[in-house]
């Protein structure tokens, strides 16, 4: 099995601070990662890198059998999809939301345009269709409501059929019924095993959806513990990440975690 991702004594200094610390992580082909952490943990950062977005002040980062700093980015970006809020930002508000998917695919289909351009459509469509949202396809992405722009972004990450699919904070923003509506897409996917390598950020155990099969808590730019889930994902472990005593219960492949009093 190949690594898609490769990791090795990775760290990120930016303006004098170091984001990343000495990161060792792999991922392969079938895993389902789910990375939590404090705020300004690094978790963002971390999938930039894993995204060739951000290269690494020190260490070797390998992304789909690519060395960064060895391959061009341009090639390496459209076999990763990546739906993160900083990329959302750069949306044009009355970029239609149709538009918002099938541009995903621009630079991987290549010079035959006219001809990818009718089949991309329906691939956009179909993808809106399957998370919900295809009723929006001619509306202005920024008329969109945040849970509705969450499902958008995500069919824009699987256009162009990434080997790896990079999710930062999706859950952010949605209401209940929607939460558990995206819990049980992702879980859907994760267990769909043609689907791609994915890497989730979040916050909250109540979102991990099940399925996933990896975790990694990151404290400070350091891995306080990663590898499979039900290893990771302890009172002890998200004790040391988040420096709280933490109750956790896991029901029906559901996570819950609350402070003990
Ligand atoms: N250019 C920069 N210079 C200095 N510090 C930076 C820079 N970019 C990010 N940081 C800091 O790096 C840390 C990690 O940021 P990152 O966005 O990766 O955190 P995060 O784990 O995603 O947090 P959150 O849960 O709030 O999204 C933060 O403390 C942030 O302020
Ligand atoms: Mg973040």
């Amino acid at each position: 099995m190949s690594d898609v991702l490769e990791l090795a004594g990775v760290s990120l200094v930016r303006g004098g601070k170091t984001l990343l610390d000495g990161i060792d992580w792999q991922v392969r082909e079938g895993e389902r990662w789910v990375v939590m952490g404090p705020n300004g943990a690094g978790k963002t950062t971390l999938l930039q890198l894993a995204g060739a977005r951000l290269h690494p002040t020190s260490g070797v980062v390998g992304i789909l059998d690519e060395v960064m700093g060895a391959v061009d980015v341009f090639e390496l970006r459209p076999r990763i999809g990546l739906a993160s809020a900083a990329l959302a930002a750069q949306v044009p508000e009355q970029e239609t939301v149709l538009n918002v998917v099938v541009t995903a695919s621009y630079g991987v289909t290549g010079r035959w345009r006219e001809e990818y351009e009718r089949l991309d459509e329906r691939r956009a469509l179909r993808l809106l269709d399957t998370w919900g949202v295809s009723r929006f396809m001619n509306r202005p992405f920024g008329s969109l409501s945040e849970g509705e722009r969450k499902r958008v972004q995500i069919a824009r990450a699987l256009m162009a059929d990434p080997e790896l699919l990079l999710l930062d904070e999706p859950f952010a923003g949605l209401d209940l019924a929607g939460r558990e509506d995206l819990v049980r897409r992702l879980s859907a996917l994760a267990r769909d095993e043609d689907a791609a390598a994915m890497v989730l950020v979040t916050h909250h155990l109540e979102e991990v959806p099940p399925g996933f099969t990896h975790a990694m808590l990151l404290r400070e730019g350091a891995v306080v513990s990663a590898g499979p889930i039900e290893e990771v994902l302890t009172e002890e472990h998200l004790g040391a990440a988040f420096d709280l005593e933490v109750g956790l219960t896991r029901e029906n492949g559901r996570y819950r975690a609350v402070a003990r009093q």
